[in-house]
């Protein structure tokens, strides 16, 4: 579980004691935090699926978490009931992030919650999250299942997404997730197509966040341009008449 010796850090399993420094860690990046008992709880009863990394330099310093919970529930590929590992909270430190933490955290976990013969992988993230979507969906192989509408208490949506885990192959079993062109229908389903566009140069699909917030980045100096948050084209200008967004490609 240490990892590449050549790396700033290392993954171990979390400790009670280091509960404290989790917690800071959540609070200080996620909206959803949680009472020390909720952590001691999951540590309790999959203590396994609970992970840190730290830094080989200052070993007593955590530079994220990830921890998932063990349920039961309907299979997101098929009609079967099954045990799924379900992402509680996965978070690293902003000064380290893009260097493989959150990556070689999933991956040791999600390798690590097999020993409770799950068959699948879930989790929620914001539909404005494309760092973490990213992360998951093109990195890890999840899929988006659906959309949560509300999730969040703010109002944000989530996106609901699976990994099908097969002990006899290392791919995953694409084809049952939701398609762009459904997240697309689900938007102008609930009369909000202008939340949701496709980058026309690297195709993946960008959805806006609440309260305007653009999953896309605004350019800092023209706000009226809207940035692909994964290939940083300019892909759209927009302006904003009497409190609507004029979409101009
Ligand atoms: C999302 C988060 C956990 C990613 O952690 P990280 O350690 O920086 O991620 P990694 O370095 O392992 O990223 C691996 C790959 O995922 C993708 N990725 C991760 N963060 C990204 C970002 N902000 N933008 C675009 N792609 C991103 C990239 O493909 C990246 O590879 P690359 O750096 O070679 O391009 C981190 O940004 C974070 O803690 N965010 C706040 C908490 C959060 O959103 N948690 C997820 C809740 S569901």
């Amino acid at each position: 579980m240490n990892g590449d010796i050549h790396q700033i850090y290392a993954v171990r399993p979390c400790f009670s004691h280091d509960i404290q420094k989790v917690m800071e860690i959540n609070e200080a990046t996620l909206p959803e935090n949680y009472p020390l008992f909720f952590y001691e709880q999951i540590l309790e009863r999959y203590p396994d699926s609970f992970l840190l990394a730290y830094s080989r330099e200052k070993p007593q310093m955590i530079l994220g978490y990830i921890m998932w919970r063990i349920e039961r529930g309907s299979s997101s590929f098929g009609l079967d009931y099954v045990k799924k590992a379900h992402l509680v909270s996965l978070a690293v430190l902003p000064k380290f992030r893009r260097m493989g933490i959150a990556s070689s955290l999933l991956q040791n976990s999600m390798k690590v919650v097999q020993k409770y013969k799950i068959s699948e992988y879930v989790l929620e993230v914001r539909v404005s999250n494309t760092g973490a979507i990213r992360l998951y969906e093109d990195v890890h192989g999840f899929e988006k299942i659906r959309i949560i509408s509300r999730y969040y208490r703010d109002g944000e949506d989530a996106f609901y997404m699976s990994y099908k885990y097969d002990p006899t192959s290392q791919y995953t079993h694409k084809s049952m997730g939701m398609s762009d062109e459904e997240i697309f229908r689900h938007y102008l389903r609930i009369n909000q197509p202008h939340l949701c566009f496709r980058c026309p140069n690297c195709h993946h699909v960008l959805i806006k966040g609440l309260n305007y917030s653009y999953s896309g980045s605004i350019h800092p100096n023209d706000p009226s341009t809207l940035t692909c948050a994964y290939c940083n084209s300019e892909i759209l200008k927009f302006s904003i008449s009497q409190g609507k967004y004029d979409i101009k490609l």
